[in-house]
């Protein structure tokens, strides 16, 4: 049990990847704090892990929801080890059709959002001298544009904002690795590749021409960068972008 002792907090827990980060660190031996938009959402996440966890309603997008949200996890585990960054949203609509506030919206959830609960969860960390290790969740499409061609069968185009919310993200994670070092609190970050998630054929073998390892990825590619940038094998890591893609940027 490599996290035995240590208290885990997942944002967007309810989503295809949160919920297999709280498995993984659950299996690890954290005790994983279960938060997204939604209470009985996290609640069924937390019922199908093994020992004991905790539920909570936290919007990361809302300053109040972070501070109320570690104000809870302070006053209930009087500490946090680890913070994934995970909650994140997309719009899929051609850019010419973009709304401002829809453009502005993924900035808010997924760049601000990520800034707001370092910055709640850092000071949380500080104030318990707690040498915490936070993961953000970027994405390839933080560092390349994504290829229009790919999606001849599917109406869901990676965006824009989602790009430049993406590579607020992984450049968050470089401010924060410099400024929190002095604490002993390492940030990182993982960069997934396109998941698996039912779409399309045409899709999926469009996507996976351009990946060496010639296939989608999948949730369980993910959880082993996670869990060594939360544990001590990765003490000496920070401010760096794990790109986890089959080796689709490679070429
Ligand atoms: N799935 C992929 O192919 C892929 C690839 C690269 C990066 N990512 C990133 O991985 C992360 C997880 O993606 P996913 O595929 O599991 O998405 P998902 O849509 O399945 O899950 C996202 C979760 O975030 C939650 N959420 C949305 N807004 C929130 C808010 N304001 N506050 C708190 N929670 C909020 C949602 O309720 C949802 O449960 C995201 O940051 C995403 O951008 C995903």
């Amino acid at each position: 049990m490599r996290l035995d002792g240590k208290v885990a907090m997942v944002t967007g827990s309810a989503g295809q990847l949160g919920r297999r980060f709280c498995h993984a660190l659950a299996a690890e031996g954290a005790m994983v704090w279960v938060t997204d938009l939604n209470k009985e959402a996290c609640q069924a996440v937390v019922a199908d892990l093994p020992g004991a966890h905790h539920p909570l309603a936290l919007d990361v997008a809302d300053p109040d929801s972070v501070q109320v949200g570690m104000q809870e996890i302070d006053r209930v585990s009087g500490h946090l080890d680890i913070l994934i960054n995970n909650a994140g949203i997309a719009v899929f609509e051609p850019f010419e059709e973009r709304r401002f506030e829809d453009f502005m919206r993924v900035l808010q959830v997924n760049t601000g959002g990520t800034f707001l609960c370092i910055q709640q969860a850092s000071r949380l960390m500080r104030q318990r001298a707690t040498q915490g290790s936070i993961i953000n969740v970027g994405s390839i499409y933080g560092v390349v544009s994504s290829d229009p061609r790919i999606y001849t069968d599917c109406n869901r185009m990676n965006s824009e904002c989602y790009s430049a919310s993406k590579a607020g993200v992984i450049m968050l994670t470089r401010y924060f690795a410099v400024h929190l070092a002095p604490y002993g609190i390492r940030v990182n970050c993982i960069s997934p590749g396109g998941v698996f998630n039912q779409q399309g054929a045409d899709f999926v073998n469009n996507y996976s021409r351009g990946v060496p390892l010639a296939r989608m990825g999948s949730e369980q590619d993910l959880s082993g960068a996670m869990l060594f940038l939360a544990g001590a094998e990765s003490s000496y890591m920070t401010g760096q972008n794990l790109i986890i893609d089959g080796g689709r940027l490679a070429w």
